[in-house]
């Protein structure tokens, strides 16, 4: 499919054909109504081949991975782990380094419990930013609180990005573990300096931990390029499905670390003397691993190559450049997060308030319309805090979004400020 070709795009993905009926609220949407998905930050939608190679695989070759030796196991157990050298070469993983989970959350309490509690003492310190997603945040006061080990948070500059003098700062200053941060922010939408980042991290002596749940749907990661220790992702914000995602731990690591959770396929051995474990990945996958949900995974990474990511990228940035003027233009709307379309640093994530309107009832309004896209906290409450915000308004971009679809969000939100303002 080259050239890129949006609407050839869009008829990939079944539920972009959803109508909706006439009513439905204050806004008056005429019957027929399109759907305008703007809450990929949320999750993404799923194209043809994610759908049928899921559907495929559990009406021929459904079994469990790894544990009979009939036929359907065996194909069950190469698609598991054709799924995993799938994202090893993704990211630019070895297949060893490549844990299943069931997505970014996961893979972050993993560490937390697994390496955070191997090693964290008295006094020590996790870093977090303080645009970090609940999910990089609670795991860390969990397994911190436990250990007697405390999380700072590192300050944003401008309220945009990373304040990297005031990591160094910490990083000098403070006894630091472990820093955990986010690669993409899926409020502000800015790209942090992750290789910077890590670079800092290693040389003060603490192991990196990075949330790329927003990162990866918009470019290609290479997880040795940007130096991290741990890089985690969903499989449902990159076209999959879903209930799976992986984790990246750098071999050595994962070698030194504990299992989380005991169970069928973590061990080597056991007895009531005692049990020994697995190597990794094995070690961290305790249980019936989500054969199918790999299968989706690695059909979506499939048709993200098939299209391009490159290609992608391109689009989204143009899609992204529309927006951040088609969403300037708007009375009373301010944006929180980079303005100028430099698509290196931000992701196509604006989140916005409008004058006297509460983004739950502006939500509503644009639901009415067809027009999905998220309001509230968006699971950062510390980020709303340093915004001095209660909650905001967030669209968020795919590969299928139309520059159209911007202008139906704008002209959404003009309905809005009429019916609201
Ligand atoms: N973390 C996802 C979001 O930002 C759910 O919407």
């Amino acid at each position: 499919m080259s050239p890129f070709d949006v609407h050839a795009i869009r008829r990939r993905f079944p539920i972009l054909e959803r109508r909706f009926a006439a009513g439905g609220g204050p806004a008056e949407a005429p019957e027929g109504t399109g759907l305008v998905w703007l809450d990929a930050a949320a999750t993404s939608q799923k194209p043809e081949p994610v759908l049928r190679a899921m559907d495929r695989f559990l009406r021929t070759s459904n079994a469990n991975a790894r544990r009979s030796v009939h036929r359907l196991a065996g194909e069950a157990t190469d698609a598991l782990e054709g799924a995993r050298r799938r994202v090893a070469g993704w990211l630019g993983a070895g297949e060893d380094e490549i844990v299943f989970v069931r997505g970014t959350t996961e893979a972050i309490n993993l560490v937390a419990w697994s390496y955070g509690r191997m090693t964290l003492r008295e006094g020590d310190v996790v870093l977090v930013s303080e645009m970090e997603h609940h999910a990089n945040i609670v795991p860390w006061q969990i397994i911190a609180g436990e250990r007697g080990a405390r999380v700072v948070p590192v300050p944003l500059a401008d309220g945009i990005a990373v304040d990297l003098d005031a990591l160094e700062r910490l990083l000098a200053h403070e006894r630091v573990r472990i820093v955990a941060m986010t690669h993409a922010s899926n409020v502000l939408g800015t790209i942090n300096d992750v290789a910077r980042i890590t670079q800092l991290a290693r040389a003060a002596g603490a192991i990196s931990v990075i949330d790329g749940a927003q990162a990866v749907p918009h470019g290609a990661v290479d997880v040795r390029s940007l130096g991290a220790d741990f890089y985690a992702f969903s499989s449902h914000k990159v076209y999959g499905p879903t209930g799976i995602g992986a984790l990246y731990g750098r071999r050595d690591l994962l070698h030194s670390m504990p299992p989380w959770q005991g169970g069928g396929d973590m061990i080597r051995r056991v007895s009531f003397s005692g049990t020994s474990f697995a190597d990794p990945p094995q070690r961290f996958e305790a249980g019936t691993p989500d054969i199918m949900g790999a299968v989706g995974l690695h059909a979506a990474l499939d048709f993200i190559d098939s299209i391009g990511q490159e290609a992608i990228r391109t689009h989204e940035a143009d899609i992204t450049a529309h927006a951040l003027t088609a969403l300037a233009a708007v009375p009373g709307l301010r944006l929180y997060g980079p303005d100028r379309p430099r698509s290196k640093d931000r992701i196509g994530v604006f989140s916005f308030a409008l004058d006297g309107v509460h983004p739950h009832d502006a939500a509503t309004v644009l639901d009415t319309l067809g027009i999905a896209v998220r309001a509230g906290h968006h699971c950062a409450q510390p980020l709303m805090t340093r915004l001095g915000v209660p909650a905001l308004l967030r669209a968020s971009i795919a590969m299928h979004t139309t520059r159209d679809e911007i202008d139906a969000l704008v002209a959404g939100l003009d309905r809005v400020r009429e019916l609201l303002g």
